[in-house]
């Protein structure tokens, strides 16, 4: 069995997906704005991960903009027919780079368009609907209104499924309220977890819950009782980081994102790592870490 069967299956809206997936952010050029360095080191890495059996790859139209669905495409199409590729629509990109926020009607119809376009794709698999302010709070808007548009361009037979990202657990029940949800996506990680109940919440009626984050982000994860435990283990705090991650959820569907090939490849050997409830337990200890 390979090490990403190993990682296990889960069901994100019809599909069965591998828990171990690949999130593409990293594959646009610094500040995730413009293009990459190295075009053919992406167009490698995306094929390496699809040849590794990754099945799932998380994108946005926004990360670039337009650069990292094109390099998906590039490197891709015509798209093996298990792939599922999840995308996310809410903001868009200002001059110079920043983000800001992007929820009119025709912002988030546009937002489905462009990465259909640039993806070469008829229908999303997947569309998460990423917050980018306070929507449950009256003052900033309602999750309501954003949320009808993308159920309409379901409708449509644009979209398949609906996600939401960077939300409370306020939000996934109004959002469950308006349409159904196949996964949220929020920050989490060995040392951010304030989604721990909403993770066994979401585990309970069969969603998926994504960590982005999963290693750090933009500041990787720093720990000593990390560093510790992954060097007892034989194995690197990154992937230690992960291996915790598929132990903690079965619900837990990873996208680490990379842009070197040796990189992804620690990546997916991670299932092969087996966890002690000692480990477990000492790990459980970073979250309190100063
Ligand atoms: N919904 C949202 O708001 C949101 C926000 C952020 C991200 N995301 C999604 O989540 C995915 C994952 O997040 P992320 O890529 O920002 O952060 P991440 O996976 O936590 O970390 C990525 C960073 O870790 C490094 N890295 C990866 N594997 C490594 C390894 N084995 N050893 C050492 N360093 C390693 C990468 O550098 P190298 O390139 O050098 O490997 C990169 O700097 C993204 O790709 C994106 O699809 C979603």
């Amino acid at each position: 069995m390979s090490s990403i069967e190993k990682s296990g299956t889960y069901t994100l809206g019809d599909r069965t997906v591998f828990r171990m997936g690949y999130g593409a952010m990293q594959l646009a050029g610094p500040g995730v704005f413009g293009p990459p360095h190295n075009h053919e080191a992406a167009l490698a890495v995306l094929r390496a991960a699809v040849e590794a059996g990754v099945n799932h790859i998380d994108t946005s139209d926004f990360y670039g903009p337009h650069v990292t669905n094109k390099l998906i495409r590039e490197a891709l199409a015509p798209y093996p027919d298990d792939l599922v590729i999840v995308t996310k629509i809410g903001a868009r990109r200002g001059e110079g780079g920043s983000w800001l926020p992007a929820f009119t009607a025709a912002e988030l119809t546009q937002a489905v368009h462009d990465n259909l376009r640039n993806l070469g794709r008829e229908q999303l698999d997947v569309v998460n609907l990423r917050l980018m302010f306070d929507m449950s709070n009256p003052a900033e808007g309602s999750l309501e209104e954003p949320l009808s548009v993308l159920a309409e361009l379901q409708q449509q037979g644009l979209v398949r499924h609906i996600g939401l990202s960077n939300v409370t657990p306020t939000q996934v029940a109004q959002g469950r309220s308006i349409c159904p949800i196949v996964c949220v996506q929020n920050l989490y990680n060995l040392a951010n977890r304030r989604d721990d109940q909403m993770i066994d919440d979401l585990s309970r009626d069969g969603i998926a819950y994504v960590p982005f984050f999963p290693l750090g982000g933009f500041t990787p994860l720093q720990s000593s009782i990390l560093s510790d435990v992954a060097q007892r283990l034989d194995v690197t705090p990154m992937q230690l980081a992960l291996a915790w991650l598929l132990r903690r959820s079965p619900n837990i569907l990873l996208i680490p994102g990379t842009s070197s090939v040796s990189h992804l490849h620690e990546n997916l050997a991670v299932a092969q790592i087996t966890l002690s409830g000692e480990v477990m337990d000492e790990l459980e200890k970073i979250t309190g870490e100063s």
